[in-house]
């Protein structure tokens, strides 16, 4: 789309984990040009993200990927109004790339810099997505890094209602995915392993299911550790016995696991529902691909006769385009100061 003369351009960047990404957004929140650079395969073979490499990548692709998707939008750098950047929360390495590029083109353009929070650009994903407004609803962050439930008063007021106390969703299926020898990320392969497999054929635990709104999936990956081999065995020896797992032994424990974390994040999300008394849910996150957890949700949520929304793929999984919420945040007179800091956790 070509830049028009009449409607102000913000470029929002996007470093806050392993996807380098860049977005030149118009006020009426078109998208004029989005690139996402994935440090997928650079990671994969470590079964993880390596903080220390995902900064030194981001450092190799910010420009190339601003120069792009400027290139793509059509748009000089003299042309933007404002520059948007993800301060929190994130890897630190990662997070400082991101802010000291934005930084640095607030400074030489003389607009104004918006420092936003990723995980309320998650959800706004889903503004973008519906192309109406969604708020007030409650929020949900289903990712590889983060678990989290917010009450969104506004596009610009988020209150955090409840968060993983150790692993986050994605986590914990990467992790089960990497003991069970499947390759990285684990969500995909898992959900793909337990489609030949019984849900039922483990009893997996449901950590704090009905126990307020915050979550715990750490106990969860544990259960499926000793379900393989036995508490004393080291990692190692736990993963030379699930080479010996038959392929249907793989898909059950795969659908086990599964349907247990799906329970769980269906339950606390119907149970913020009910905290809050709202009638919509606005989902993002990569786990949000998840297809059990999509259609359970979905069921749970009608049956409340409440609307939820789910972002397509590429706006749930990380990318520059949901920095658009910027432009609320620019609207409210809420800009930063040069001097602004990363935040790498959660604000509880
Ligand atoms: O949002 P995202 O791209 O990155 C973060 O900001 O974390 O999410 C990536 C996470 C990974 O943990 C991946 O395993 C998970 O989302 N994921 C899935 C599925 N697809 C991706 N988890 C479960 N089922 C899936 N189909
Ligand atoms: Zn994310």
């Amino acid at each position: 789309m070509m830049a028009q003369e009449s409607t102000r351009l913000l470029l929002a960047l996007e470093t806050t984990c392993d996807e380098t990404a860049a977005a030149v957004i118009d006020e009426r929140l078109r998208v004029l040009g989005s690139v996402v650079a994935s440090q997928e395969p650079l990671h994969a073979q470590f079964g993880g993200v390596v903080p220390e490499m995902a900064s030194r990548a981001h450092v190799q692709r910010i420009l190339p990927v601003i120069e792009q998707t400027l290139r793509k939008a059509q748009v000089k750098p003299s042309q933007l109004s404002a520059v948007a950047v993800a301060v929190m929360p994130g890897l630190a390495g990662s997070l400082l790339v991101g802010l000291a590029a934005a930084k640095a083109l607030a400074l030489a353009l003389k607009v104004p810099l918006v420092g936003i929070n990723h995980l309320f650009a998650h959800i706004y994903a889903c503004r973008l997505a519906a192309g109406r407004e969604v708020f007030p609803c409650v929020g949900y962050v289903v990712s590889g890094g983060h678990t989290c439930l917010y009450h969104c008063r506004s596009a610009t007021e988020f209150e955090l209602l409840g968060a993983t106390v150790d692993d986050a969703a994605g986590e914990a299926f990467d992790k089960v995915a990497s003991l069970l020898g499947l390759p990285f990320p684990g969500g995909p392969a898992i959900s793909r392993v337990a489609q030949g497999g019984n849900p039922q054929a483990y009893r997996f635990p449901r950590p704090l299911l009905g126990e307020g709104l915050n979550f715990s999936f750490s106990g969860l990956k544990t259960a499926v550790r000793y379900a393989i081999g036995s508490p004393g065995q080291s990692r190692k020896q736990v993963c030379h016995q699930a080479e010996q797992l038959s392929p249907k032994q793989v898909a059950d424990l795969a659908a086990s696991f599964q349907q247990a974390v799906v329970d769980v994040l269906v339950d606390k999300a119907v149970a913020a529902l009910e905290h809050t008394g709202l009638n919509r849910l606005c989902v993002g996150g990569g786990v949000a691909a998840n297809r059990l957890f999509r259609s359970q949700l979905q069921q749970a949520v009608q049956q409340r006769g409440a609307e939820l929304i789910i972002a397509p793929m590429e706006l749930c999984t990380d990318n520059a385009v949901m920095g658009a919420i910027a432009w609320e945040y620019l609207r409210a007179g809420k800009t930063s100061s040069l001097d602004i800091d990363i935040t790498p956790g959660v604000i509880r």
